[in-house]
């Protein structure tokens, strides 16, 4: 049995990137966002602001990008001899990360007073911004009128965090954690690794009515497929989510279809199927449907009432025997006996991967925000990776996919 490793990936050799620094708490952070992009091969320079000096030194982010900091707009060029427009020209993405409330208001007025807002206004590349603050401060109409505004221009934004905060609020505010930041420069930087990719994507519980007011469902949140249709099409992909009834907003740039039972599921993916390249079904779909579904509500009259379940269709397993060279995924959500159903569902759906994971584990399963997974390949690989919020186990199962498809067309 192997056991492989997320993967890493140098994607930004020979890239030059400015990294804008701002006076938030978070500033510290910004030494490890200096450290990763350097690591992944990109030529890193940086600004601060004169508030961010307060908060980190100039050196330690010298000494991290091993080039000189610039603080002052007004001192005499030294020995790398760069004016603000001529390293605005030369780079190919300006990343400012924390970006404080005080920023995103300058860049959204014009104002230039200093060596990050000069440069930025000087930059004809891409700004990616990383909003740090607390929570009233990010919720003010003002901020979020900015932001909007920035979004609109083409500036791009990776969104802050909920949890607790520095400054003892507990809320949206907290920035971006630094991988989801660098993942962002990758994407912008070299378009989207999934570009060209379609997609299908499956989220959510099923709804089996019983009569017009009553159903059978479970407590699937959604969240999983919506990670993973919201961070492939962040990466590229052309993305059609099919989901069920969930309490979560449609990720931006994904085509969203909105069904409720197992049929209505089931004929959305067979329309959609011939369309994409791979299948996600991260969907928890009803295995079965009331016999009949009453017209009118069934009245409290009778002591007893008894239920009569038919099978719902096995979605997977139908477009298993249709497949072609599409990968196909499906989740695996277990109580008992992970790996030994894992294995038949693959043979038996003639999936590509399984993903399973065990719901009864805490963090895992229904509702969570984190997930602990295996991954269960056609090959008879196996891949077991730590408890992860689900968007970054999305992106381990978009780098799986995409390896999947690669491999095909090499083979
Ligand atoms: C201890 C402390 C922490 C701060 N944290 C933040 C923060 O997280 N986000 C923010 O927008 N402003 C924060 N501020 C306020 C900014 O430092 C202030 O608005 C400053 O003018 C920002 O300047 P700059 O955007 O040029 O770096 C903080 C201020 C202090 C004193």
């Amino acid at each position: 049995m192997a056991v492989g490793k997320a993967g890493e990936r140098k994607l930004l050799t020979g890239k030059c990137i400015i990294v804008g620094v701002t006076g938030g708490i978070a500033a510290y952070k910004s030494a490890e966002l200096v450290r990763g992009l350097v690591k992944e091969g990109a030529d890193v320079h940086v600004i601060m602001t004169a508030a961010a000096q307060e908060f980190i030194t100039p050196l330690t982010l010298q000494t991290l990008s091993r080039n000189p900091v610039i603080t002052d707009m007004f001192a005499p060029p030294s020995r790398w001899e760069v004016e603000h427009v001529a390293l605005a020209d030369r780079a190919d993405l300006l990343v400012i990360a924390p970006a404080t409330a005080n920023i995103i208001g300058k860049i959204a007025a014009g104002i230039a007073d200093d060596m990050l807002t000069t440069t930025v206004m000087a930059m004809t590349g891409p700004v990616l911004l990383a909003p740090a603050m607390n929570v009233h401060m990010y919720e003010n109409p003002v901020v979020q009128r900015n932001l909007r505004l920035l979004q609109e221009l083409g500036y791009h934004i990776v969104e802050p965090e909920e949890g607790p905060l520095a400054c003892g609020y507990s809320g949206k505010g907290r920035m971006a954690p630094v991988e989801k930041i660098i993942a962002r420069c990758r994407e912008i930087l070299t378009g989207g690794d999934l570009q060209g990719l379609s997609l299908l994507i499956t989220a959510g519980p099923t709804r089996e009515y019983i009569d017009p007011v009553r159903f059978i469902s479970n407590p699937s949140s959604g969240r999983m497929g919506y990670a993973l249709a919201e961070r492939a099409a962040q990466r590229g992909a052309e993305v059609i989510l099919v989901t069920g009834p969930v309490a979560l907003a449609p990720p931006a740039g994904v085509k969203v279809v909105q069904v409720e039972s197992a049929l209505e599921m089931q004929a959305a993916v067979e329309e959609y199927f011939p369309a994409v390249q791979a299948v996600i079904m991260a969907a928890a779909v009803g295995d079965y449907r009331p016999a009949v579904k009453e017209e009118k509500k069934i009245k409290k009259e009778k002591d007893e009432v008894v239920l009569r379940l038919v099978k719902n269709p096995d979605i997977l397993a139908g477009l298993g025997e249709k497949k072609g060279d599409k990968v196909l995924v499906g989740f695996a959500a277990e109580t008992h006996q992970l790996a030994e159903y894992a294995r038949r569902k693959l043979r038996e759906k003639k999936a590509d991967l399984i993903v399973a994971n065990d719901i009864t584990n805490p963090g895992s399963g229904f509702g969570t925000l984190t997930n602990a997974v295996r991954l269960f390949y056609a090959d008879g690989r196996e891949e077991e990776l730590p408890l992860m919020k689900k968007e970054d186990v999305a992106e381990v199962i978009l780098d799986r996919v995409l390896e999947l498809l690669k491999s095909r067309k090499v083979g």
